[in-house]
């Protein structure tokens, strides 16, 4: 067994998660949360909350999961989200045409499907599964179709991103941040992509949760206020540059930013941010990279995109945030289709006087010769190059008409105004976190086996905080005068907030294994001992180092060791950390 299957089975045994729809033989790509994993799946979406919510400001919105059409035509996923398929025409089975080239060019993504298809056909390439031979590879869009309302009439798609909710909703975001740029919003939600062939568990679905940051900026000041905190921060990168030499540097996020390994503060920023998180969830921080991605692998909305990436033990980097630079892209288009203004009004810090020449069409001759069309008149020649203004007769088109005016009615001033800013269309960095992803990462990452005893001890070393169990409560037996104490203990816990389990099932070595699977930072136990003396023991799943301490201070000792105020010492005595 790999640690992907050691991972997955656990995973499944233990209630954290398995696949959808067992009871009717399955689904690929849909998975299901039992009571552990949608828990530990809250936990990392609280915390990314208190990173980008609370830490940076961000207002957090939620939108509809399935889309109208207009949505994605300006976005581009009508047109442009697609995969390149081929299918065997033996056996029937349908690939991903990329994938099967993957050893043969480095960035398949960057090919049309005409270009994959002749490195197919150049080197071979048949079905993996009978030999049979392939078809031209063509584009699958990835989106899922519906039909909102009876009949066919209006098309509706599920999201294939939680990201265009904050775009359409720009203006109403602009008004509650008062007018003012930078702000971001967010939303944690459901997103769905037709995969081709989801095949690696909670890795790859088709309906998945993205919890994704857009960051609205000016796109003239490109440095962060608070970038002094994160630029020590130090972090593997993989930039275009080093991919051709094939190594990852290390330097800290100032370095990178100095040396334009990372183009710019505001970028940068959210790498380190990422970084934080990644870390602050129980991503393992040697087995953390930044990848940037190629020219030619960028989605069709970015500039610059920066790939937080995972070393896993069988699937090797697989990528779980992206961190894209998607510039004006997209207000851009939803302002060309909707007719929306998207722009804002940014203020220069004093206002700016300029000189200009002024055209001015005489109105007291304009006014009785052209009426109700003199006034559009006056404005297509105030808007004239002063070029266009050389002949005798100046010719003026408005509404498709033509009109022919004298020279002589239109003077030229120079005049001398005030401009106290201009309009603006902002520039968006979208850091997108898929929450799947990590939670798995977080899985394999916390897995661990070790000998105990000539057997395989095996610990989720969630970090505190993370662990869908913060306190596991046990009576040394299933005895009375052990429960009734032990229930006690356990509704002080739950009193106060805390995640607490009771169980009094199998002899107490189980039981601390059981929850060591799970990832239960402490035990206590309620033994004969609590009868005399009122203490009970605390087990650190860790280090399986056992203390006792006082049963009335056990909520308050299990909390701070919780937060971190109070650890294990030597001893056997919880110590201030
Ligand atoms: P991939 O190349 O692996 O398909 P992607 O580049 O399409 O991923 P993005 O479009 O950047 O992914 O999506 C942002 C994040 O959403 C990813 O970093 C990933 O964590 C998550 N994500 C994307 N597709 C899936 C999926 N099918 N299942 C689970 N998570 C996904
Ligand atoms: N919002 C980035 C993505 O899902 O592609």
């Amino acid at each position: 067994m790999d640690r992907y299957e050691q991972v997955t089975e656990l995973a499944r045994r233990r209630g954290f998660m398995w696949p959808s729809f067992e009871l009717y033989g399955g689904a690929a790509g849909f998975y299901d949360y039992g009571p552990l994993g949608a828990r530990l799946k809250r936990r990392i979406e609280d915390i990314w909350r208190r990173f980008f919510v609370i830490g940076e400001g961000f207002a957090e919105i939620e939108c509809p999961t399935i889309g109208i059409e207009e949505v994605f035509r300006a976005s581009g996923h009508l047109s442009g989200f697609s995969d390149p398929l081929t299918e065997c025409k033996e056996c029937k089975e349908i690939y991903r045409a990329d994938h099967l080239i993957k050893h043969i060019v480095e960035v398949p993504d960057a090919l049309s499907a005409e270009e994959i298809y002749r490195v197919m056909k150049e080197n071979d390439i048949t079905c993996p599964e009978c030999g049979g031979e392939l078809s031209e590879v063509y584009e699958f869009n990835l989106m899922f179709r519906t039909a909102i309302g009876p009949g066919n009439r209006h098309p509706g798609y599920l999201r294939p991103e939680t990201a265009q909710g904050m775009f359409i909703n720009f203006q109403r975001l602009l008004r509650y941040y008062r007018d003012s740029l930078p702000f971001g919003a967010v939303q944690i939600g459901r997103s769905y992509r037709n995969e081709i062939s989801p095949r690696q568990g909670v890795i790859r679905l088709r309906e998945f949760s993205q919890a994704e940051a857009e960051v609205f900026i000016d796109p003239r000041n490109r440095r962060h206020p608070r970038f002094s905190e994160v630029k020590d921060i130090r972090l593997r990168l993989y930039s275009r540059e080093a991919q051709e030499r094939g190594q990852v540097e290390e330097m800290t996020v100032g370095e990178a930013v100095e040396r334009g390994i990372i183009a710019h503060e505001i970028l940068a920023y959210f790498v380190a941010r990422t970084y934080e998180y990644l870390v602050a969830v129980g991503v393992d921080r040697e087995r953390l990279r930044f990848r940037q991605h190629k020219a030619d692998e960028m989605a069709h909305y970015a500039a610059d995109c920066w790939d937080a990436e995972v070393l896993l033990d069988r699937l090797g980097w697989i990528e779980i945030v992206g961190i894209a630079d998607r510039t004006d892209y997209d207000l851009r288009s939803h302002m060309a289709l909707s007719k929306a203004n998207l722009s804002v009004f940014v203020h220069y810090p004093e206002p700016v006087r300029r000189k200009r020449v002024a055209v001015k069409p005489d109105m007291k001759a304009l006014g009785p010769r052209f009426k109700g069309r003199a006034k559009a008149i006056a404005e297509a020649l105030q808007a004239m190059d002063l070029s266009d203004l050389k002949d005798d007769t100046i010719k003026v088109t408005v509404d498709g008409e033509t009109y022919e005016i004298e020279r002589s009615l239109v003077s030229v001033e120079e005049i001398e105004e005030e401009i106290r800013g201009e309009e603006v269309v902002p520039h968006v960095i979208e850091p997108s976190f898929g929450i799947d992803r990590i939670l798995y990462t977080v899985l394999e990452h916390s897995y661990h086996e070790e000998p105990v005893e000539g057997e395989t001890r095996v610990v989720l070393r969630f970090l505190p905080g993370i662990s869908p169990v913060d306190v596991a409560v046990l009576p040394l037996m299933d005895k009375e005068e052990l429960v009734e104490p032990a229930r006690r203990l356990f509704d002080a816990f739950r009193r106060c907030g805390m995640l607490a389990e009771f169980d009094t099932s199998g002899s107490i070595g189980r039981r601390y294994r059981r929850n060591d699977e799970i990832g239960t930072p402490y035990c206590i136990t309620v033994d004969y001992q609590t009868l005399e003396d009122g203490t009970v023991t605390v087990r650190d799943r860790d280090t399986m180092q056992q203390i006792r301490i006082r049963e009335d201070r056990a909520v308050g000792v299990i909390r701070d060791l919780l937060s971190g105020a109070l650890c294990f010492s030597e001893a056997g005595a919880p110590v201030k950390a």
